[in-house]
């Protein structure tokens, strides 16, 4: 199956989905959006009321910022892909429960699998907690990191940069590293080959600092 199939496959059964109590909630699933073929993506927490009316993720006061951040690295949301953590809207946008992450979890797993991104922006704390666990935002946000096998960097969520200025220019500054680990991951993803004729430098250091692994 290609990877537009088995992304097509999960939304179907996203949109009818019955797996945890969000479904009585929802007025429409938000399965996620974007190309197939996207280097990155971005996983968020889940729908708010605007995104559970339309059926699209980030399509609220946070996803304007979102396209804005995005905007600033020269990328459209055509150009990457987005999902969330919990497909259906929790009731008055409280937290999803540790439960409906998991039953949620599956479609997640399945929509990685399909795109294979370079790399991977968790946005806010559920989506931090799949791949980095109990580590603080405050002290890993905007790093590059290998996880699960995928190039993750965590970040802060879009709607906390709404509340909070300083939050605002944070978020800024960690999206405009998101060009620099992309190339980074490009290029040892290809893995050129030295030349025979080239000496071997030992113990060469990766460039810039982006502390990857
Ligand atoms: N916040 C999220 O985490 N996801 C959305 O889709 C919208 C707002
Ligand atoms: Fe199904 Fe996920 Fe919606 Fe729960 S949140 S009903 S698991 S799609």
């Amino acid at each position: 199956m290609s990877s537009e199939e088995m992304l097509r496959e999960v939304a179907a059964e996203v949109s009818t989905c019955s797996k945890c109590n969000l479904c009585k909630g929802r007025t429409k699933a938000v399965p996620g959006e974007g190309t197939p073929n996207a280097k990155i993506l971005f996983i968020g927490e889940g729908p708010g009321f605007h995104e559970d009316r339309q059926g699209r993720p980030f399509v609220g006061p946070a996803g304007q910022f979102l396209d804005e951040l995005l905007a600033s690295i020269s990328l459209k949301r055509s150009d990457v892909f987005i999902t969330n953590v919990v497909k259906c809207r929790p009731p008055n946008n409280r937290d999803p429960l540790p439960e409906e992450i998991s039953a949620c979890n599956d479609y997640l797993d399945r929509q990685i699998a399909a795109l294979k991104p370079r790399v991977i922006v968790t946005l806010g704390r559920y989506s931090m907690a799949k791949f980095f666990g109990n580590e603080k935002i405050s002290a890993i946000h905007g790093r590059a990191r290998k996880k699960n096998g995928y190039i993750c960097i965590a970040m802060y969520h879009p709607a906390a940069g709404l509340h909070q200025a300083s939050l605002k220019d944070t978020i800024r500054e960690d999206f405009k590293k998101i060009p620099l680990v992309i190339a980074e991951a490009e290029r040892m993803a290809a893995e050129v080959p030295l030349k025979v004729s080239e000496p071997v430098k030992p113990q060469e250091e990766p460039p810039q600092q982006l502390s990857l692994f």
